[in-house]
């Protein structure tokens, strides 16, 4: 029983290891730096999954802490992270130094204003092994303004409903089934949280440590990049940034059918059909991209990085998925599966 619950830690810590790379943060953090360049002035920024040696998150508010007029940068690393397999440099030329509770324990890592004039500093160990979860992190979260990172994929409702129950501000990476689970809707419908501005082309890259190299389907992996490609992965948020803001110019549906190349190719390759499909189990349409939600079909509601709801969505608290309204009566899976796989479905308002 002790060694399958130490094999399941292991898989799940391993597949948990994917890290974002330095553009995408940067690409996502110019986003809300541009809608409001005081955006990170004088907060205290919390990244609580982060080994500087591997994240990049770390990298990126360290290297802009001048520049965003930062309070205070604390980067928190977890001990069954890869970043406790090395010795960092960060940890090996500090007098805090530790061989013992390199092994066992989460560490710790700050630059404060006025204090560490050049860069993140290692600030020694934590009590334990650094899980977000911890009293100690808690009590980290509790400082901070706002906490930024890309959280273990596997524990993402747990980490959401942890910045949540604070009330935190934050910017965090998910995969995007998670727009359907009942712990995240309810906020997305309610404009709690909306996504955040998004990858590039809709595809995501983590880089994973060689060792965690194992079997991904064809195309997944690239081993000479060491990257890893996510398809529906997002950034999820609850800070303003201009995305959200641009207005959605939409066609009819005759006329996107009449003109949308891209619209009509996806349809004939997916569907063999010239028409936006009609799901059986309830009365909506399928709309494989944003731009082509047809402007005299009016949606009960849908999810892209421009709006998280409208007005006229009506959860009925229907488990994990969203209901589009009463006379829709899919079954969770099926809603679920449909909102998921394709981004921008809408429905018929009755
Ligand atoms: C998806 S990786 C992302 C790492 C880094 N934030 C980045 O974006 O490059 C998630 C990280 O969370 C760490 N982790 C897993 N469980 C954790 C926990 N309970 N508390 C804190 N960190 C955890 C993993 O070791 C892993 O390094």
């Amino acid at each position: 029983m002790a060694d399958n619950t130490s094999l399941g830690t292991a898989k799940r810590a391993k597949n948990d290891e994917f890290y974002t790379q330095f553009n995408d943060i940067n690409a996502e953090m110019n986003a809300y730096v541009e809608f409001n360049p005081d955006v990170f002035r004088d907060k205290t920024i919390l990244l609580p999954c982060d080994d500087p040696e591997w994240s990049n998150f770390t990298k990126y508010f360290a290297t802009n802490f001048e520049r965003f007029g930062l309070k205070k940068l604390i980067s928190t690393s977890y001990a069954k992270g890869a970043g406790n397999r090395q010795l960092t440099l960060f940890e090996s030329k500090s007098p805090l130094y530790d061989e013992k509770l390199h092994k066992t324990h989460g560490k710790l890592f700050m630059q404060t204003r006025g204090e560490d004039g050049n860069g993140i500093k290692f600030k020694g160990y934590l009590k334990g092994d650094g899980d977000f979860r911890s009293a100690e992190v808690c009590k980290l979260r509790d400082e901070a303004d706002i906490i930024i990172t890309n959280p273990p994929f596997s524990m993402f409702r747990e980490f959401l409903a942890w910045i949540l129950e604070a009330e935190k501000k934050f910017i965090i990476i998910g995969s995007k089934n998670a727009i359907t689970y009942k712990e995240v809707f309810p906020f997305l419908k309610s404009n709690q949280i909306w996504l955040g501005h998004g990858f590039l082309g809709g595809n995501a890259y983590f880089r994973i440590a060689p060792e965690d190299a194992r079997e991904f389907a064809h195309g997944v992996y690239d081993e000479s990049a060491g990257l890893v490609k996510f398809r529906n992965v997002g950034w999820f948020t609850n800070i303003d940034h201009g995305k959200r803001h641009e207005p959605l110019e939409l066609d009819t549906m005759a006329h996107n059918l009449k003109f949308n190349k891209k619209l009509k190719k996806k349809l004939l390759d997916d569907f063999g059909i010239k028409e936006y499909p009609r799901y059986d189990n309830y009365d909506a349409i399928e709309v494989p991209f944003t731009e082509c939600i047809p402007s005299d079909y009016k949606p009960c509601w849908f999810v892209c990085e421009h709006a998280a709801a409208c007005e006229y969505a009506e959860n009925k608290g229907m488990g994990n998925a969203a209901a589009p309204c009463e006379a829709c009566p899919a079954n969770d899976a099926e809603r679920a599966g449909a909102i998921t796989d394709r981004q921008t479905t809408s429905c018929r308002l009755h």
